[in-house]
């Protein structure tokens, strides 16, 4: 980390005594801290050395939500950022406050601040239209529809611009998380997590800045990687195109399966790069040699939708049989996965992995871990 770790950026920004340029980046809670490594890294490929960033992660408590303080925001960097891959959108953010007040409740307060503060956004010559989008968490009187339709009220009513909630000219985020809101301007239309490419969708999918992040966390840019439980093959195709010296392998039991994470990398023009097959996870020790892999990055069923019933423990067993076959020694096996402290327990008397990292990230409602072993 070379960024400068700080508290109390938002306070800076809704008290304007910071002459910087900001920016706002969200992601899964969990990931805040690859999401400044990441803008770092790009910033400093356009010439803005990380020592003159100010990073807060989880700004008052805001998980998932990241903010940056920079010596400037122009194009180049908003370019940057929007192509930053471990985030969800990017902002300029613009003040935050408390909801409590003595006299007001929560909705009230969003309509007077965003009245008297304004959005100078919202003023430009080409703006003639807008929508609010709120992501809110915590326990309170309304919902984020009652945030949109109180705050969309209160700035037609600054500026008398139309409320277009399908392709408006600017995106309003005012998110809430328990007593504090937070205002930018949302510089995505989309979620960045939603790579193009994409044909085969499955449900069990993981969101592509999730896989990014679990590839970093492997920090493999040439060599062997396979992912032996691909579904619809997101973490290869986001090894592949970000790694161009990776040699990829992607299997999975499921025909259904294959031929969708087949049809996502034809549709990504990566059929070169990734080698999809389909393979039970436990016969893949007959189809390679021992010590044929650098990294395993994979994210197995979670007993949700797929592999409900399971037995986990025995499942995990087995496959960290097979990933001590696959992987030569030092190899990175990076999964994601759901069942609390199982991989432990079936790592525990094999001995095979050494537990180098764990994290919990939030996905999709559910709270899954990324474990980093690594073969002895
Ligand atoms: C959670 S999904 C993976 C999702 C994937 N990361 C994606 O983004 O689409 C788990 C996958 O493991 C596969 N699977 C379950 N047991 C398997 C086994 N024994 N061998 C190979 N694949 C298996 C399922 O078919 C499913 O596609």
């Amino acid at each position: 980390m070379s960024w400068q770790d700080r508290t109390g950026l938002l306070d800076e920004l809704s008290t304007g005594s910071s002459p910087r340029g900001a920016l706002w980046l969200t992601t899964n809670p969990g990931l805040e801290d690859v999401v400044a490594d990441e803008l770092s890294e790009r910033l400093a490929a356009i010439g803005i050395d990380s020592s003159a960033v100010a990073i807060e992660r989880k700004p008052v408590g805001f998980s998932g939500n990241v903010i940056a303080l920079l010596p400037r925001v122009d194009g180049d960097v908003e370019h940057a950022a929007c192509s930053l891959r471990s985030v969800h959108h990017v902002a300029r953010p613009l003040f935050g406050f408390e909801l409590v007040s003595v006299e007001q409740d929560g909705l009230d307060t969003i309509a007077t601040q965003l009245m008297t503060r304004g959005v100078s956004a919202l003023e430009a010559e080409h703006v003639n239209s807008f929508r609010v989008t709120t992501r809110r968490s915590g326990t309170h009187a309304f919902g984020s529809m009652d945030v949109q339709r109180r705050a969309g009220a209160a700035l037609v009513e600054r500026y008398a611009l139309g409320v277009d909630l399908h392709t408006p000219d600017c995106e309003v985020r005012v998110d809430v998380i328990d007593d504090r809101c937070l205002v930018g301007v949302q510089l995505t239309a989309t979620s960045l997590s939603r790579r193009k490419q994409r044909q085969y969708n499955p449900r069990g999918a993981i969101k592509s800045n999730v896989a990014y992040a679990m590839l970093r966390f492997a920090g493999l840019s040439s060599g062997r990687m396979i992912d032996p439980f691909c579904g619809s093959a997101t973490i290869p195709i986001e090894a592949a195109q970000v790694y161009p010296d990776l040699d990829i392998e992607a299997s999975d039991y499921s025909e259904r399966a294959v031929v969708g994470a087949r049809r996502n990398v034809r549709s990504g023009a990566l059929s070169e790069r990734i080698d999809v097959r389909h393979r039970d996870m436990r016969d893949l020790p007959e189809h390679h040699a021992a010590d044929s892999f650098d990294a395993i990055v994979t994210n197995p069923p979670f007993g949700v939708r797929i592999g409900r019933g399971m037995n986990f423990l025995t499942f995990y067993s087995r496959f960290l049989d097979v990933a001590a076959h696959l992987l030569k020694p030092g190899g990175l096996l990076v999964l994601l996965a759901w069942k609390r402290g199982v991989i432990d327990r079936a790592n525990r008397p094999r001995g095979q992995f050494r537990r180098n990292h764990v994290r919990v990230v939030e996905t999709g409602g559910i709270f899954p871990r990324i474990y980093v072993l690594q073969r002895r």
